[in-house]
């Protein structure tokens, strides 16, 4: 990133000049390194609404033309053309793989989707109605118990396998947690089904019967896969980063990923929309929501609208609402009460000043719950599968961190307005 201009800031008497960052794509960026160390001052941006945490070559997101990239290439593209592991390759190693390489690394993860047994005894000391996301917590957490020939983040290969353990085994660990919470026993990986109809197959098979996923579910799957793959610096990304750059492992890293994601205003999102979308019933109930929503003293919120990017459509809820029309299709699934309240909803919504004035559109998290409850997955699911689609996204941008030759802890500072220097107070004098 060259130089080309330089931000002349002001601090009572002192002039301080802040080189000023040009990126590929975006608003250029203030290099404020150097600040404190020149005129003793903090910068302060609670959530980090203007600031950027890192440089980074992975992921794109232009928030008010709607526009996400992986690597360059628009997620319309990737969603229509591609599918998740390529995605994959292209996240982690920067450029779409020749034939040669999509096969040795479709078959690097392959070989890798099956846990360590013990795992199965490690599930068992849940309570079977545990959310799917706790036991995904704990039990990715854990991989660094199992795995522990994959922890040391100084060697290269270390981190390549625990990368490829990671990307194989959470759809296997969201499986069994799945069914786990079910009561039904863990369905091992078949070598033989790509990724996503392999998912599918370790969460609806039984031993009881053959079960043979529909090719058609298994693509839709692996869309919702792609869309979610990725997405600059988020809540949980961020997370990751932090937590990597301590030193800590990748497994711990991850399971700090999947911990953030959970809340409710990130990938929890999804669970919360659809149970939301459920609440509303019906059309006709939609106004007294919308009224709620608008509400400053009523805490509700619509689920699965807004986003602190984009200020005009998320493209991956377009990709989304289409797939749900074709997924509701083949399913036979026709005048789905919750798809008839989520379009009109979203209708409402765009025609509605405060949601327009406020840039609120619908998220990833609107549509993606129709699918999946379509599909068959409890609510519970929903965000560990968008833990398992993400889980790359996480380790391309752990990968790029740790691989930055100036890494640093991060350590944010404060703005502390909490009581001034004071002396201890006896007992007998409160
Ligand atoms: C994801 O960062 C990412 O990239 C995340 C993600 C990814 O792929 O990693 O895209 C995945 O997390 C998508 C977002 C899923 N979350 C939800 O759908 C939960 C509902 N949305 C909101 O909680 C909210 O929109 C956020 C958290 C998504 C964004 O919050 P911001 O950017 O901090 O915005 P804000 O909370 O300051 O809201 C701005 C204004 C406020 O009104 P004012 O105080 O300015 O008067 O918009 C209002 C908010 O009250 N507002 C909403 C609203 N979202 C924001 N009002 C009603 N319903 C909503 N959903």
């Amino acid at each position: 990133m060259a130089d080309k201009k330089t931000a002349n800031l002001m601090i009572g008497d002192a002039e301080v000049g802040l080189p000023i960052l040009t990126p590929t794509a975006g608003p250029d960026v203030v290099d404020i390194r150097k600040l404190y160390g020149q005129v003793g001052v903090f910068t302060y941006d609670p959530g980090f609404t203007s600031t950027a945490s890192c440089d980074s070559t992975i992921t794109y997101i232009d928030g008010d033309e709607g526009e996400l990239w992986y690597r360059g290439y628009p997620i319309e593209q990737l969603a229509e053309k591609s599918h998740y592991l390529e995605v994959c390759y292209l996240l982690l190693y920067g450029e779409l793989p020749d034939a040669e390489q999509l096969t040795d690394f479709e078959n690097r993860v392959t070989s890798h989707t099956m846990v360590h047994e013990q795992m199965h005894n490690f599930f068992r000391g849940f309570r079977r109605d545990a959310h799917p996301m706790a036991t995904m917590v704990g039990v990715v957490g854990a991989m660094s118990a199992f795995y522990h020939d994959s922890t040391d983040i100084t060697d290269p290969w270390q981190r390549e396998v625990a990368s490829i353990r990671l990307i194989a085994k959470l759809p296997t660990i969201a499986a069994m947690a799945y069914k786990y919470s079910i009561g039904q026993p863990f369905v091992y990986p078949q070598n033989e089904l790509d990724y996503a109809t392999n998912f599918l197959h370790m969460c609806f098979s039984v031993p009881a019967e053959k079960y043979t996923v529909d090719p058609a579910l298994a693509k839709a799957m692996d869309r919702i896969f792609t869309l979610h793959a990725d997405h600059e610096q988020n809540a949980s990304t961020s997370t990751v980063r932090l937590a990597g750059s301590s030193g800590a492992n990748p497994f711990a890293c991850i399971a700090a990923g999947i911990a953030c994601l959970w809340g409710p205003a990130h990938g929890g999102a999804n669970q919360a929309s659809l149970e939301m979308l459920r609440q509303i019933g019906s059309v006709e109930n939609i106004p007294e929501y919308i009224a709620r929503a608008k509400d400053k003293e009523d805490p509700f919120r619509l689920m699965g609208f807004g986003h602190r990017v984009y200020k005009n459509f998320d493209p991956r809820a377009k990709v989304m609402k289409e797939s749900a029309d074709e997924v509701l299709d083949l399913l036979g699934v026709h005048d789905n009460p919750t798809l008839q309240v989520a379009k009109e909803l979203e209708k409402i919504a765009r025609e509605d000043d405060y949601f327009v004035s406020k840039k609120l559109y619908p998220n990833v998290d609107f549509y993606s719950g129709i699918i999946l409850e379509a599909m068959g997955f409890p609510t519970s699911m929903f965000t560990p599968i968008f833990a398992l689609s993400r889980t790359v996204g996480w380790i391309a941008q752990w990968k790029e961190m740790i691989s930055d030759p100036q890494i640093k802890i991060g350590r944010p500072r404060q703005l502390y307005v909490g009581a001034d220097k004071r002396d201890y107070v006896d007992l007998d004098n409160r």
